[in-house]
């Protein structure tokens, strides 16, 4: 496919990386609160590279160093690789910083196969269990918004200035508790060192190899063994993550019930025992890749919820006349006695609908994760030779004009007909689509329902008197994270 002249060395990726490496230096890309002034000069990567098939068409390559990328954008030609071409498109590349840390083994980075294929199955069926039965997810979810909100109320009460609260903190933990709950059975408190120190490891693992020098590591790997600076960090950070949950996983061992299994650990535990019974010798359930799973739900389950979480509640202070559109129809279904349930998700339709409209606008994984051709094959035209990494621009989807009416606009009323019923569009795909969709969106839905209509049912969120909203192109980085910004918090009753 055609596409940009790339930098020699760099590739293409010299474009993104030197006007990156100059806007750090005045305050991120978006990464701290940049003065509207100047956010206008530079646009966000998904905003660049979208705006790149207005040059080179919907299918362009790019290089990134030596390794050829092709970029998919619009609904049309991303749901035609990624579903009717599934076979050949659903692989994943090897990126040596990625691969360091995952060993290609857990369900996120897995090559596209038979064991990849064993290992989604087992945890899509044990997540959908935990939607039911005795280890129900929602009353799990429930509490740990409880805890919330008495911290909301709390928080509100000490804001006597006005200056506001950050949400991140408190949605963070309890995002993370639901994958905490599911995974190891266990939940923590918003102030637990112990859980508190994983979660400040993974984030940091994350930032380290998708914001910092060490991404130089996929240019040149021996760069790995440097004993200084964040190349001694990544190690370090690799080591304490995989003494943690090890210890985690032992301890799950030497109490299990195989009767009364209590979390994801003890499902999969039980499995390789009964797959060890059943004389499987080539098995690939293992302690080994268990762990990596168990790293795989916390670093694609927490941030791309919370996110959207904080997403959700910037949308409601930047558009109040919606936020009382919202309550108002919790109010009437729901009423202020009892807390929002899964069984009022069908009877708030607007609700749904702005939680939709929010996701569409914002696309918390612009550029899904990335794919991999798994041999060479013709597309749509072009030839697209095998190891050549595809990029699929959910972005670009989302804001498809051939597919959205003014896709730039907020406007929740988009996914409602005329009677106000809840329209299901097959080109809203926050999820991704084709055989490496989401594993968690039916998990991910619940949660962000849940949160949503709990909160607003309980306060009204405002800007702070006075300020401006942020930037709200976001922060690009594994995720797109909405710029910092506080909240004044107003307990309804
Ligand atoms: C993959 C979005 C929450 C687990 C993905 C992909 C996207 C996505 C776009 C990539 C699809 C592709 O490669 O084409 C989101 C969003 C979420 C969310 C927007 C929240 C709002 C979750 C949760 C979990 C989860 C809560 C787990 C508990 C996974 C896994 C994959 C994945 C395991 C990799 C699937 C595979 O490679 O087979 N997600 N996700 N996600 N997500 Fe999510």
């Amino acid at each position: 496919p055609p596409g940009p002249k790339p930098w020699p060395i760099v590739g293409n990726f010299g474009g993104f990386l030197v006007p990156n490496f100059i806007w750090r230096r005045f305050g991120g890309w978006g990464g701290k609160d940049v003065p509207k002034s100047k956010t206008r000069a530079l646009i966000s990567p998904q905003v660049i590279i979208t705006e790149q098939a207005k040059v080179y068409g919907n299918i362009y390559s790019m290089w990134v160093g030596s390794q050829l990328v092709v970029v998919l954008n619009g609904y049309e030609v991303v749901r035609d690789a990624l579903s009717n071409r599934a076979d050949v498109f659903s692989d994943r590349p090897e990126i040596p910083t990625v691969t360091i840390m995952t060993k290609r083994k857990g369900i996120v980075f897995a090559p596209y196969g038979p064991v990849w294929r064993r290992q989604r199955k087992f945890c899509h069926t044990t997540l959908r269990n935990f939607g039911l039965g005795k280890l129900s997810l929602e009353p799990c979810i429930l509490e740990g918004l409880a805890v919330v909100k008495s911290e909301l109320l709390r928080l509100s009460e000490e804001d006597t200035e006005g200056s506001g609260v950050d949400l991140t903190p408190l949605i963070t933990n309890s995002v993370s508790n639901v994958i905490s709950y599911i995974a190891l059975g266990q939940r923590f408190h918003h102030a637990d060192r112990e859980f508190g120190a994983l979660l400040d490891l993974m984030a940091r693992g994350l930032e380290i190899i998708a914001n910092s020098a060490a991404v130089l590591i996929n240019v040149f790997p021996l760069l790995y063994y440097l004993p200084f600076g964040v190349f001694r960090e990544v190690r370090q950070v690799e080591r304490d993550i995989t003494a943690f949950l090890k210890q985690i996983i032992t301890r799950h061992r030497e109490t299990l019930d195989p009767a009364n299994p209590r979390d994801l650990i003890d499902m999969y535990l039980v499995e390789m025992l009964a797959q060890e019974a059943a004389g499987e010798t080539d098995s690939s359930f293992s302690e080994d890749y268990l762990f990596y799973i168990i790293g795989d739900l916390f670093i694609a389950g927490t941030d791309t919820t919370t996110n959207t979480v904080l997403w959700m509640m910037l949308y409601m202070v930047v558009y109040p006349d919606i936020q009382e559109r919202v309550q108002a129809e919790i109010d009437a279904v729901v009423g202020p006695d009892r807390v929002p349930s899964l069984t009022d998700k069908g009877s708030l339709p607007f609700t749904e609908a702005t939680i939709m409209e929010v996701q569409r606008m914002t696309v918390v994984v612009p550029l899904a994760i990335p794919h991999m051709a798994s041999e060479t094959t013709e597309f749509r035209g072009y030839t697209i030779p095998k190891g050549t990494v595809i990029i699929p621009n959910l972005w670009s989807v989302h804001r498809d004009p051939t597919v959205w009416e003014e896709p730039d606009d907020f406007n929740p009323s988009r996914f409602l007909d005329d009677q106000g019923n809840l329209l299901r569009k097959e080109c809203f795909i926050p999820f991704g689509i084709g055989r490496r969709v989401c594993m968690g969106e039916q998990l991910a839905k619940m949660e962000l329902f849940l949160m949503f209509t709990s909160l607003l049912q309980a306060f009204s969120f405002r800007l702070p008197e006075g300020l401006a909203p942020p930037a709200m192109h976001g922060r690009f980085g594994l995720t797109l994270a909405p710029c910092s910004y506080t909240v004044t918090v107003r307990p309804r009753r």
